[in-house]
């Protein structure tokens, strides 16, 4: 008997119910040839079944009886998702990434592993990304930029070329990045959050909120 490989998107959350058909589509032949099993993995699950995928807790996923497991971690904050890949990792499990069939990559890309890459993602030439990188729908990434682990961009984020964006920042829907200059790339600090819609002229420092156009920081009294 062939052996099945199980293979879990963590998260069935608004997350995970967007990137869950992204994989199905791209493990399909496997499904079909009973090669492959594919579930959500959640820690506080709903319901046991999710648009109609079974969903199982983490335990029930170690658990399974196929020896071979993968996960792909789909949860947009990237604190929470750093955790979730350390357990894995002790676990023992590995990661696979997600690719929509429509995602147009060119030269000298470089990605870490665990990447979601929503449909019409764009990630042009000469770019490197690291570990658990998430493009939500329509972002895109332009020439010679540097990505770090667990960065997340929300839908529709236009990051241009010679941008530095630093681990786990976030960068909201529709969010604009000026390009910076060869040698001289404009930075988003580690940790930092671009609004939805903002349009970032300068380089952000690490862990700052910023908003607007052109973006600047969120005021103490805006940040609750
Ligand atoms: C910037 C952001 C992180 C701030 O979140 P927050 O700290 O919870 O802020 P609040 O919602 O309490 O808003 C505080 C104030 O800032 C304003 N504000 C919030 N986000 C803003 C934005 N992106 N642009 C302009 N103003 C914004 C609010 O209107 C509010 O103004 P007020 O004090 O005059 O009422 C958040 O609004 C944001 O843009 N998140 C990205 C959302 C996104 O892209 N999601 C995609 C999911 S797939």
């Amino acid at each position: 008997m062939t052996e099945q490989t199980l293979f879990g998107v963590y998260g069935a959350s608004g997350a995970g119910r967007g990137v869950l058909p992204v994989a199905r589509d791209m493990l399909n032949d496997q499904i079909n040839d009973a090669k492959a099993r594919l579930v959500f993995i959640d820690d506080r699950p709903l319901a046991t079944t999710v648009n109609d995928t079974p969903v199982l807790t983490y335990p029930q996923f170690l658990d399974s009886p196929e020896t071979k497991k993968s996960v792909c971690i789909a949860i947009a904050d990237s604190n929470v998702r750093q955790t979730l890949a350390d357990r894995c990792l002790q676990d023992k499990l590995d990661f696979f990434p997600v690719k929509a069939s429509n995602v147009v990559i060119m030269d000298a890309v470089d990605i870490g592993e665990g990447a979601i890459l929503s449909p019409f993602v764009t990630l042009t030439s000469n770019i490197k990304i690291g570990q658990h990188f998430q493009a939500n729908l329509y972002s895109y990434v332009e020439h010679d930029c540097v990505i770090g682990d667990f960065v997340t961009f929300a839908p529709g984020v236009r990051c241009n070329g010679n941008i530095v964006i630093e681990d786990h920042a976030y960068l909201g829907s529709g969010a604009v990045i000026r390009s910076g200059l060869p040698g001289q790339p404009l930075v988003i600090g580690k940790g930092a959050v671009v609004g939805m819609g903002a349009v970032v002229t300068k380089n952000i420092p690490a862990g700052v909120t910023v908003i607007g156009c052109p973006a600047k920081p969120m005021t103490p009294s805006r940040e609750g």
